[in-house]
């Protein structure tokens, strides 16, 4: 891969150790993909953060570093929520590498807010057409497929090199020819609010990593494609999907001729009933719309059960009247973590969810059993009903 001048007084060490390992993981990369060069992006999104996942070697790694990130970059959800760490049931040792690990992407610059939605509250960080480097699958889906900018499935080592650099390696996602339908996907079925995340759970594991085209009867709201992408990510490896006459690109392209069918029949399989002790929401992080969606089915109810919603820090902050009519209830709103990155969840025996991805994800991350079911289903368990 080509680098500029400049790029190689950095890949030779003048900017310091950090710099060097970052752009040697940017080249790398590139001579692996077949890059031709680096290209600015405009912001990262950081996997990698909770002490869960990386443990003490990914503390050691980040806290080595140093330097600070040139383009705005913003850290996935962690292990805990750093306020109400306690309540979830995290103990001190955890919490203090969870803090320490969040210290340390401080110091290099990155804005401190642990959330896989960015695009929920911040407009700068990518726009229609942008070259991005973001690191969390569902993230990466929706900048791809709704948004429209470009990213690749970054790791949280390479995401971090592109922060630092500001760069990153020209290939795969980055360019058009790549952006071309595989599949199409034709649903015979109206759908609703997790249905979108039970279609994502069916079709992920048909297409694996390519880049399939929906046909949809029922036309998807912007979160329903948040919940669609993101099971895709799961159960396969889709980092960008087009939905005819919705996602931005879509018109850009004939329908492929690989053709797969799902009915609802399929869907409807996917659901199941049981006893969880735990009912979780937010996965992805919830929007206001979502939350406002939670507020209206608790208003005037108690849980029965516990029940957490994850979202970020700043849509709490911004929404307290939401938060206060969904806490009245005895439900939980968590905020920097989720119920896959934090081991708080592990303790339970049964998690009832609404999303596809947490489906695919929980029984094998978390050791916990799983038990798919609508939004209003999951209420209606979390009351007792
Ligand atoms: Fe986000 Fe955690 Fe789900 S990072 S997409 S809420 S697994």
């Amino acid at each position: 891969m080509y680098l500029t001048p400049e790029e190689e007084k950095i890949f030779n060490g003048e900017r310091g150790a950090t710099y060097q390992k970052a752009i040697r993981i940017l080249a790398a990369l590139g001579d692996i993909y077949d890059a031709d060069r680096l290209i600015p992006i405009r912001s990262a999104q950081i996997a990698g953060v909770s002490y869960k996942t990386i443990g003490d070697a990914g503390l050691e790694w980040i806290s080595d570093l140093k330097g600070t990130v040139a383009v705005p970059s913003i850290l996935n959800p962690a292990g805990m929520d750093r306020e109400c760490w306690k309540e979830m049931g995290i103990s001190q040792d955890f919490a203090d590498k969870q803090e320490r690990i969040i210290q340390a992407y401080r110091a290099l610059g990155v804005e401190i807010e642990c959330t896989c939605t960015p695009y929920h509250i911040f407009d700068n960080l990518a726009g229609f057409g942008d070259h991005v480097a973001w690191s969390e699958s569902s993230a990466i889906s929706y900048a791809n497929s709704v948004i429209g900018a470009r990213t690749n499935r970054e790791g949280g080592p390479s995401a971090l090199s592109a922060a630092l650099i500001g760069k990153t390696a020209n290939y795969g996602f980055h360019l058009a020819e790549n952006r071309r339908p595989d599949v199409l996907i034709r649903v015979e079925a109206e759908l609703h609010g997790s249905d979108y995340g039970v279609l994502g759970y069916i079709a992920g594991e048909m297409v694996g990593d390519r880049v399939p085209f929906f046909e949809l009867v029922s036309k998807p709201s912007k979160d329903e494609l948040k919940s669609l992408g993101a099971a895709m990510a799961a159960s396969g490896a889709v980092a960008l999907y087009h939905v005819q006459g919705i996602t931005p690109e879509s018109g850009k392209y004939e329908a492929p001729k690989e053709k797969i069918t799902i009915e609802e029949k399929e869907i409807k399989e996917v659901y199941s009933s049981g006893e969880p002790d735990l009912v979780a929401f937010g996965c992805p992080h919830t929007s206001p719309d979502e939350l406002e969606e939670l507020a209206s089915l608790l208003d005037g109810r108690k849980v029965k059960k516990e029940v957490w919603i994850c979202t970020s820090r700043q849509i709490k902050e911004k929404h307290p009247e939401l938060i206060e009519r969904i806490e009245r209830s005895g439900a939980k709103v968590f905020c920097d973590t989720c119920m896959v990155v934090s081991p708080a969840s592990e303790r339970f025996t049964c998690m009832m969810v609404n999303s596809g991805k947490a489906h695919k994800y929980v029984p094998n991350l978390c050791g916990v059993k799983s038990i798919m079911a609508t939004t209003e289903d999951c209420i209606r368990a979390a009351l007792g009903e």
